[in-house]
């Protein structure tokens, strides 16, 4: 069915999660049902979605969330979600494990996509078995809309324009510095992380593919110069303070680096960008030491049986941060982008969220990505894409009217 014709806005699929009841709980604040925005909560167990559509509306309520039943295992059931809808909003995860079908679905049948997943080498797995269909088909497909890795790839861009409008030029380097951020885990992230160590295991390969920094690419685009992640303590000029390593940055990173790509380089072919968290206060010893214990935390999860018994103390697939965690979290993020000749006109701006990280922002941003997809006059055509390439300012200020984000200069 044509794009325009369909029954739904927006489905959300994996709305009895952690996660996917938190974007259930802003749309339904934010938009209401049965009003402007058409949208559903789909999964694979209809008890829990009864559930959470009762602890969401209370009983009998005028006009009930609609529920569609589907489990991701099904192919075909998968294509008749997304020949209902003009986007689908998954947050069924870890995605390696069961989101591949949901992406081919979409690919195939002209229909949007965002999700939460920080699994380079899943991405890069879909990008390769599904661009040529979706470019076809005219679906955008969108991973990385939470926390990985919107504040970078919207940061950066950010950051760019505001350097651009100032002095005419792209930045040569962006650095992202978090500052300070305040929240939890959930059950599933914890999930996709140790799977994604299972799966380096099974297949050694995958380590190359998630260390290479430009491993989101295009295939044969042209690559820069950065170098790997950062694993020890490094003194930052721009910044006069020591920076450790942040656990994000193997994704962030690699989605803003494609992003540049897909802008066709709006930012330049030798343009650089890393992420790391600023050890404010503390010394070159204290820092790395820091840095070391991080080291080694990593390096114990990546031992099978370590990791077997860590994932008994931490939360389970459905559990996560509670409210009072969530509302009381934040996030604060300084990028620096260095002017390409002149360091008096480098530009600092600044990202921050309402919510924690993982939980309360990345549900609002989630969502909003998924309501853009839907009824914003984009001007990308259907294939892979980024945040910023697929979305870009119109997003940003999306996030800043609803969803608590906000982009300032300082
Ligand atoms: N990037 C970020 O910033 C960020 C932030 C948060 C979460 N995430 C990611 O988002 C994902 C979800 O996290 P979470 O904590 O919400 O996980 P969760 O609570 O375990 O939720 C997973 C959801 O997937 C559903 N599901 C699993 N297998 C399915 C199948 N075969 N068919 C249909 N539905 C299926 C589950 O359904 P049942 O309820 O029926 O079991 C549940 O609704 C994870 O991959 C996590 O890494 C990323």
């Amino acid at each position: 069915m044509p794009v325009q014709e369909r029954e739904y806005d927006i489905i959300l699929l994996g709305a009895s999660g952690f996660t996917g009841r938190l974007v259930a709980e802003y749309l339904l604040a934010q938009y209401g049902i049965g009003g402007d925005l058409r949208w559903a909560m789909a999964g694979r167990n209809e008890a829990k979605l009864e559930s959470i559509r009762l602890q969401l509306q209370g009983y009998e309520p005028a006009a009930p969330i609609p529920i569609l039943v589907a489990d991701t295992s099904d192919a075909s059931a998968m294509a008749g979600l997304a020949s209902q809808t003009r986007v689908i909003c998954t947050t069924v995860g870890p995605y390696a494990l069961y989101g591949s079908s949901v992406v081919e679905a979409c690919a195939h049948n002209g229909t949007h996509y965002c999700d939460l997943t920080g699994e380079v080498q899943w991405m890069r797995r879909m990008i390769d078995a599904h661009q040529a269909a979706a470019a076809a088909s005219g679906a955008r497909i969108v991973h990385t809309c939470g926390f990985d890795s919107i504040p970078s790839d919207l940061g950066v861009l950010f950051a760019q324009n505001t350097m651009q409008e100032a002095h005419g030029v792209a930045a040569r380097r962006v650095k992202y510095r978090v500052t300070g951020f305040g929240g939890g885990l959930s059950g599933g992230t914890l999930a996709s992380m140790l799977n994604m160590m299972e799966e380096v295991k099974q297949d050694p390969g995958l380590a190359d593919v998630m260390a290479d920094p430009y491993a989101l690419n295009p295939q044969g685009a042209p690559t820069g110069s950065d170098v790997n992640d950062q694993t020890g303590a490094i003194y930052d000029e721009d910044f006069a303070s020591w920076t450790l390593p942040f656990m994000m940055a193997g994704i962030n990173t690699r989605v803003v680096r494609r992003s540049n790509a897909l802008l066709d380089f709006a930012w330049g072919e030798d343009f650089n960008y890393d992420e790391a968290v600023l050890a404010e206060g503390k010394g070159a010893l204290q820092s790395k030491i820091t840095a070391l214990a991080m080291t080694a935390g990593t390096n114990a999860l990546s031992i099978g049986p370590l990791r077997g018994l860590a994932s008994r103390f931490m939360p389970k697939p459905g559990e996560g941060p509670d409210q009072e965690t969530r509302e009381q979290g934040y996030y604060n993020i300084l990028l620096h982008a260095n002017h390409p000749d002149d360091m008096e006109k480098d530009i600092r701006v600044k990202v921050s969220g309402d919510m924690d990280p993982g939980y309360g922002s990345t549900s609002k941003m989630l969502a909003e990505c998924a309501v853009c997809l839907a009824r914003d006059n984009l001007t990308v055509s259907g294939g892979f894409w980024t945040p910023a390439s697929a979305m870009g300012t119109r997003l940003i200020e999306r996030l800043q009217q609803n969803a608590g984000v906000s982009f300032t200069v300082e």
